[in-house]
C-alpha cells in the first residue's frame, strides 16, 4: 500500500526512483508518478497502473534530486490527477504522502473559503495548500513542513521536495520511512528492501521524527519539539533483503516453495530467548493474540495452539475488532501481535491501545527494523526472507510454526516443539514433487470455471478452511468460504448445488469421523467433494493429498490450498504475485 521512495546523489535520480518504486511495487498500488528537480524548476511525471519498462533517462537524466511514489487509492479514483506527488500553486514544492488525513474536509472547507482551489480528490492536495498556506508567514519550506505536519490527524508520513534548492523533507507518523545511507547519496522509502542493492547503511524513524536534506547534509529532527538529534544508523543483512524470483515465474510459487526451509527458521532461537515470554505467559491473567487478514488467521491459530498443547486460555482478537476488549486491557496481561510487514494499521493501532493500558506485547514479524518490533516487549522474528507475493504463504506457515514452539515451550516442552517444526519441515522438503503440482493442476483446471468454493475444517483446521479459502479468494477473484464444518447444517448446506466445488479438510486427528460425515452430507446434495487430506476415500470425487504432520498439520494441509490457488490464478490468467485491488502492507484503516 502506498509507498515513497526519495533520491539524492548522482545524475540519472529519475531512473533511481523508478527502480526504488519498483522495488516498494509488492507493497500493492495502482498508479504512480515522480518529480524530480533540475535547474529550479520541478518534472512530473504520473501514470494510471504498472510502472512498466519506462525509461526516463532521456528526459531528466540530468537531475541529482527526486521523488516518487506508488498510489493504492484511499480518497479519489485511480487517476493521474489525483497521483502523487502533488504540486505547490506557485511551483515551489512538490510533496507524496503516505496515510489519511482524518481531518482533510474540515482543512479543505477551511482552504476554500480562503480561496485556494484544489485540483485533485485526494487528502494529500490539503496539506500541500496546508504548507503553502503556512508559508505565507513561516517563509522557511522546513518550518511550515512542520507546522503543517502538526496540523494533520490521523497516521500521515510525507515527503516534500523543493524546487528552488536541492532540499529533500521527510516526516514520520505511522507509515514506516527509513533513509539509506551511501556513498554520498540518500535514499528516503518507506522500507529498507527498496535500496538493499544500493547501500547497508540506514537509519529508521520513529513517529514524529523528520529528517532534512539540504546543503548537502542530513539532519534529524523530532517534529514535536523541534530539536535535532542524533540518529542511530543500523547495519541491515542483505542476505535477508535479496528480491528474486530464482527461475520461478512468478514470486508465490518460489515463496509456496520456500516454506521446506522458512517453517525451520522461524523457531531458531534458543529456549532462552523464549523464556521472558513464557514467563509473562505464565503470570497473565490474559493472554490475547491479534492480527488481520492472513496474520490473523495465524493469530488465531497460534491461540488454539497455546490452549491445546499448554492449557493457557488465550483469545484470538482482530485487529480492527479490539474497540469491545480495551476496558479489559490490565498491566500484566500478553497481546501476541502477528504480522509479516510489521506495518498494518489496525494491527499497530491495536497494539497500541493495549500498550497504554500495561498490557505486554509479543510480536512475531517478518521485517526488521519494523514499528511493531519497536513496539513490543518480546520481538520475535520469522526471518521468511523477503515475501513479495501479496498474498502470504510462506509468512504464514512460519508464523504456524513459531507459535506452536511457544506453545511447547509455554508447557515445559520447547524442545519437543522444536523436533515437531523440524520433523515437518523434511517432510515438506519431499511433498513438492511434479507428481503434486500435475495432479493440483488437473485439479484447477477441472474446477476454474465454477464460481462458488466451499472450504470445510474442524479443530485444528477451522482456520486452515478460513485461510485456505482466503488464498483462492485473493488469486483468483472468485467466491470462496470457508467455514468451521459445525456451520454446515446451518446455513451453509443451503448453498451446495450440483457440482459445487467443496473442498473437505480431514486431519489425522480426533474430527476425522465427523469431517467422513461432513462429506457425504455434501456429496450427496450434489457437491463435488474435493478432500484435503492423508488418506483417500470414497466420498471424495477428487483429492489434495497430503501428509499427516501431527500438532503441526495446520502449516502442512495449508500448502495444498497454496498450490491450488496458484494454478487456479495461472490458469484464469491473473497476476498471482499482485492480485487487483490488494495491498501486501495495509498501513491505512
Ligand atoms: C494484507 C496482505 C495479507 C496480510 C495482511 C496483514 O491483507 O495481503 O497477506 O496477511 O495484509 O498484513 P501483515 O503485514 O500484518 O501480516
Amino acid at each position: 500500500m502506498c509507498g515513497i521512495f526519495g533520491y539524492v546523489g548522482s545524475p540519472g535520480a529519475s531512473n533511481t526512483i523508478l527502480t526504488g518504486l519498483k522495488r516498494l511495487e509488492y507493497r500493492g498500488y495502482d498508479s504512480w508518478g515522480i518529480a524530480v528537480k533540475h535547474n529550479g524548476s520541478i518534472d512530473m511525471t504520473k501514470q494510471v497502473g504498472a510502472i512498466g519498462d519506462i525509461d526516463l533517462s532521456n528526459k531528466l537524466n540530468r537531475a541529482c534530486i527526486g521523488i516518487g511514489h506508488t498510489r493504492w487509492a484511499t480518497h479519489g479514483g485511480t487517476t493521474v490527477n489525483n497521483a502523487h506527488p502533488h504540486i505547490a500553486t506557485d511551483g515551489s514544492f512538490v510533496l507524496a504522502q503516505n496515510g489519511i488525513v482524518e481531518n482533510y474536509q474540515h482543512l479543505k472547507a477551511e482552504f476554500e473559503k480562503k480561496g485556494y482551489s484544489f485540483v485533485s480528490e485526494t487528502d494529500t492536495e490539503v496539506i500541500v495548500r496546508l504548507i503553502e498556506d503556512t508559508l505565507k508567514t513561516t517563509r522557511d519550506l522546513t518550518t511550515a513542513v512542520r507546522e503543517a505536519f502538526l496540523t494533520l490527524t490521523g497516521r500521515n508520513t510525507i515527503i516534500v521536495l523543493s524546487a528552488d534548492s536541492d532540499r529533500i523533507i521527510a516526516v514520520r507518523n505511522g507509515s514506516p520511512l527509513v533513509v539509506g545511507i551511501g556513498d554520498d547519496e540518500f535514499f528516503f522509502s518507506s522500507d529498507t528492501l527498496s535500496f538493499a542493492d544500493k547501500t547497508s547503511s540506514a537509519v529508521l524513524l520513529e513517529n514524529h521524527e523528520m529528517v532534512k536534506f539540504d546543503n548537502g547534509k542530513l539532519t534529524f529532527v523530532n517534529v514535536m519539539t523541534g530539536k535535532a538529534f542524533d540518529p542511530q544508523i543500523q547495519t541491515l543483512d542483505h542476505t535477508t533483503t535479496t528480491i528474486d524470483k530464482e527461475g520461478y515465474d512468478h514470486y508465490m510459487l518460489k515463496e509456496i516453495v520456500e516454506q521446506r526451509d522458512t517453517i525451520r527458521e522461524a523457531v531458531q532461537y534458543d529456549e532462552s530467548e523464549f523464556a521472558p515470554l513464557v514467563n509473562a505467559i505464565h503470570n497473565a491473567k490474559s493472554v490475547y493474540t491479534v492480527g488481520a487478514g492472513t496474520a490473523g488467521f495465524a493469530a488465531g491459530q497460534i491461540a488454539y495452539f497455546l490452549r491445546t498443547v499448554a492449557s493457557v486460555n488465550a483469545v484470538e482478537l482482530k485487529s480492527y475488532e479490539t474497540l469491545g476488549f480495551e476496558n479489559h486491557f490490565a498491566k500484566g496481561d500478553v497481546l501476541i501481535a502477528v504480522s509479516q510487514s510489521g506495518e498494518t494499521a489496525d494491527t499497530i493501532e491495536a497494539v497500541e491501545k493495549a500498550k497504554s493500558k500495561g498490557v505486554a506485547i509479543a510480536s512475531i514479524v517478518n521485517m526488521m527494523g519494523s514499528s511493531l518490533i519497536r513496539l513490543s516487549d518480546h520481538a520475535f522474528l520469522t526471518r521468511s526472507g523477503p515475501e513479495i507475493c501479496v498474498a502470504s504463504t510462506k509468512a504464514y506457515t512460519a508464523q504456524l510454526s513459531w507459535g506452536l514452539v511457544l506453545a511447547f515451550a509455554s508447557a515445559g516442552k520447547f524442545k519437543d516443539g522444536v523436533s515437531v517444526i523440524n520433523r515437518v519441515s523434511k517432510q515438506i522438503s519431499g511433498y513438492f514433487t511434479d507428481e503434486l503440482f500435475s495432479r493440483i493442476k488437473g485439479i484447477a483446471s477441472g474446477i476454474c470455471s465454477n464460481e462458488h468454493f466451499f472450504v470445510l475444517g474442524k479443530g485444528q483446521h477451522y482456520y486452515t478452511a478460513l485461510e485456505g479459502a482466503l488464498k483462492i479468494k485473493e488469486i483468483t477473484y472468485k467466491h470462496v468460504e470457508g467455514f468451521a464444518a459445525g456451520e454446515l447444517k446451518h446455513g451453509v448446506i443451503a448453498l451446495i448445488e450440483k457440482g459445487t466445488p467443496v473442498f473437505v479438510i480431514v486431519g489425522d486427528d480426533e474430527h476425522r469421523a465427523d469431517m467422513y460425515t461432513v462429506a457425504a452430507e455434501v456429496k450427496s446434495r450434489g457437491a463435488y467433494v474435493i478432500g484435503v487430506a492423508d488418506r483417500t476415500s470414497t466420498l471424495f470425487d477428487d483429492m489434495i493429498p497430503s501428509f499427516p504432520g501431527g500438532i503441526a498439520d495446520p502449516a502442512v494441509k495449508i500448502i495444498g490450498f497454496q498450490l491450488l490457488s496458484y494454478f487456479l490464478g495461472v490458469a484464469l490468467g491473473n497476476n498471482v504475485d499482485k492480485p487487483r485491488n490488494l495491498a501486501k502492507s495495509v498501513t491505512v484503516k
